[in-house]
């Protein structure tokens, strides 16, 4: 597939031109009156930089280490459900994309092909995201062949207890793409966290979905590595907080104890620094990099993260430093902000500012 966009408004408009409305609605969509994915959005936009100058920025390096490897720069590819419904090679085509631009992809239980397919399509670290949809016995077989096709990590999807409810989806769809297996889901509770341990020995393993200083202190104390905060792009409950406005107090509680990554509404290289300031050692994208595939496949998804890590590297040079780990609260601080927030506010050029 060709890339046919030079600006990440042109990628967006591309996307939208390739999916059914369905597909889009599937993409774009959250639960309820969608305020958790606006408040995703309007809590980086709360957060105004605080520039240094006549610092000498001519080297920047956006690179980091996660759980011990390097990253071209602080993102990973969050895990996305149902990939291969529009782009044509599905979690392949994402796991082409982070092997050739150096990033980690989290490949949802929830995705075609394989996961053995996907683990065998390239070998960089990738890492397995867990939706619980049988008994402890089938957890178990599940990681089994997860260590066994070497992922690199483990996750476990814990804001998913409920289906949310999204109303831009049409409820007959919905009801098509449910499985009965989901409720399983349901009875998954702390315990099932050894369950999956006791198979993945020194695998990283992650919990994705912590919103509170409560459980991510809980996490770390039931040995995890990695505490992902998500609200899964408020797809599940509604009016939960925005993302970034969790993370100073779940830094905190987890005290250097475990690493710190969180996702929701992040499609800037400002919001990535935002959150590198205030203590995250990387963040998850979503819709971003659905729109990235739709438009143009794995190459588009490349294409997108050139443009992404270039607007770090801007970010970076002009608030005057040259590595992430100069990064603290000192380079931010709150404000109120300019527009009405939505998937799409941090695309103002799009037609309309907004493509429902
Ligand atoms: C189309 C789509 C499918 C998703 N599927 C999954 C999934 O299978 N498992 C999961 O843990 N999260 C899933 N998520 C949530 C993302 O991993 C991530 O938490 C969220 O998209 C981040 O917010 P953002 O889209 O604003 O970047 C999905 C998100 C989208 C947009």
């Amino acid at each position: 597939m060709t890339v046919k966009f030079a600006t990440p408004t042109e990628m967006i408009v591309a996307a939208k031109r390739a999916l059914s409305d369905d597909e889009w609605d599937y993409i774009n969509g959250a639960a309820e009156s969608e305020t958790s994915l606006r408040r995703n959005r309007q809590a980086l936009d709360c957060l105004a930089l605080r520039p240094r100058v006549l610092r000498d920025v001519r080297k920047t390096d956006a690179s980091c280490t996660f759980q011990g490897v390097k990253l071209r720069m602080p993102v990973l590819l969050a895990p996305m459900g149902g990939l291969e419904r529009f782009t044509k090679n599905g979690g392949n085509d994402v796991d082409d994309a982070a092997e050739e631009f150096g990033l980690i992809n989290i490949i949802s239980t929830v995705t075609a092909p394989t996961l053995e397919e996907i683990a065998a399509n390239s070998p960089h670290p990738k890492v397995f995201q867990i939706y619980v949809r049988g008994d402890d016995d089938w957890i178990r077989a599940l990681v089994r062949r997860v260590v066994k096709a070497e992922y690199w990590g483990i996750a476990l999807t814990v804001d998913s207890a409920f289906y949310g409810n999204r109303e831009r989806l049409h409820p007959s769809l919905i009801a098509s793409r449910r499985v009965p297996a989901r409720d399983f889901q349901k009875g998954v509770t702390w315990d099932t966290l050894k369950v999956i341990q006791d198979e993945i020995g020194s695998t990283p393993f992650m919990l994705k979905g912590i919103q509170t200083a409560e459980d991510a202190a809980m996490a770390v104390e039931h040995g995890v590595q990695v505490v992902y905060i998500s609200n899964h792009g408020g797809r599940q409950l509604d009016y939960t907080l925005g993302n970034i406005d969790m993370l100073p107090e779940i830094v905190a509680a987890v005290d250097g104890k475990a690493e710190v990554v969180v996702d929701g509404g992040f499609t800037r290289g400002t919001d990535v620094i935002k959150a590198m300031a205030l203590g995250a050692t990387a963040v998850g994208i979503g819709r971003l990099q659905a729109w990235a595939l739709a438009a143009g496949g794995a190459e588009g998804l490349v294409a997108c993260l050139k443009n992404l890590e270039t607007e770090i590297h801007t970010t970076m040079g002009l608030i005057g430093v040259t590595r992430l780990d100069e990064l603290d609260g000192s380079y931010i601080t709150k404000t109120i902000p300019v527009r009405e927030a939505h998937e799409h506010s941090a695309f103002p050029h799009l037609p309309g500012g907004r493509l429902l």
